[in-house]
């Protein structure tokens, strides 16, 4: 750890960037008692974004820390300068929730060198070095690829086919869940021959795409398409908006495959429109402020903490599953 201001210092220059961020139209923190934490978040581009950034800010309340949060809207550029901002104001603990794998050598070696320790949160990265952060705290992406693929191989039984024709709307380009829940379906699906993967296409989380994606594959491939796994439920929405409109009927024309386990593509699962939403859970603010609190008091914490999700199916009974709270 380098030299770090003293903490009543520290926190005066925290209160003067929260002034001038608030003019610069960034979010502006509530002031505690206890550390703070710089937190660089990607974007708004779902509701499980939104849900992620909420749950993080109550769980800096509930923990009595000041959240300096800063929204990167989807661009890598503006995550690079945010955590050099938390750099130069010396925050205790610097969070991040990367938007790509690739390209964070640099400024996590320059946090190290200020003696920042630093929680990389949902996501994660592609760096020789992975000492470079020191804990990680969000899903498994490649196990949720697994997950709807062991779905679709019970469902590919049922349709006692021969040959099943599978499209995919992908995330963004170079993210980990991206990259993770495709390779994990496919090493899953490999070397059984009923599946024939027409086409990938990237729909970079958001439901505007989604739609789009939807509408070049029908125009492409048509009533061919048996089967549709999409990255994440904004994109598998919008999707479902096209099938609809086209005159499909997506659950029994179409199996409709998703992540996430949104409220509202729960509620498409329950009317038979979506087959299977495999659960990646957003609301591990806790678990990263718990940790946080740990790295600025100097103890100890677990470098990696995964969270398991669920995976609900057309097949399960959802009656009683309670409010999803994103
Ligand atoms: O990184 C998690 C993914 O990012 C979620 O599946 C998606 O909804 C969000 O955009």
């Amino acid at each position: 750890m380098g030299t770090k201001t003293s903490r009543p210092a520290a926190l005066l220059m925290s209160i003067l960037l929260l002034v001038l961020l608030a003019g610069c139209g960034k979010k502006e923190a509530e002031t505690q008692d206890g550390p703070v934490i710089g937190f660089s978040q990607l974007g708004s581009e779902s509701a499980w974004r939104l849900g992620n950034t909420a749950d993080m800010e109550r769980a800096a309340r509930e923990h009595h820390f000041t959240l300096m949060l800063e929204n990167a809207q989807q661009k890598q550029a503006n995550q690079i300068a945010a955590i050099r901002s938390f750099i130069a104001y010396q925050v205790d603990v610097i969070v991040f929730a990367p938007i790509v794998e690739d390209g964070w050598a640099n400024v996590l070696q320059e946090a190290r060198d200020a003696g920042i320790p630093v929680i990389m949160i949902d996501r994660v990265i592609n760096v020789a070095d992975s000492s470079l952060y020191d804990a990680y705290v969000g899903p498994d992406h490649y196990y949720e690829g697994v997950e709807a693929a062991n779905y679709l191989l019970k469902k590919a039984d049922e349709m006692g086919k021969d040959k099943i024709n599978v499209v995919e709307i992908s995330g963004t380009e170079g993210s980990s869940p991206m990259l993770r829940r495709h390779q994990g379906f496919r090493e899953r699906l490999a070397g059984d021959g009923r599946f024939t993967f027409l086409e990938t296409v990237s729909g970079d989380f958001l439901r505007s795409k989604g739609r789009e994606c939807m509408k070049t594959l029908l125009s492409r491939y048509g009533d061919k398409i048996d089967v549709l796994y999409s990255h994440n439920d904004a994109m598998t929405l919008g999707a479902l908006e096209v099938m609809e409109e086209q005159g499909y009927t997506p659950g029994k024309d179409i199996v409709v495959i998703s992540v996430d386990g949104e409220q509202a593509a729960i509620d498409r699962l329950k009317e038979g429109a979506i087959n299977c939403v495999v659960e990646c859970t957003p609301l591990f603010g806790d678990a990263v402020m718990d940790i946080a609190g740990q790295m600025a008091a100097g103890g100890e914490y677990p470098r990696n903490t995964h969270i398991q999700g669920a995976c609900f199916t057309e097949y399960d009974d959802l009656d009683d599953l309670p409010p999803r709270g994103y």
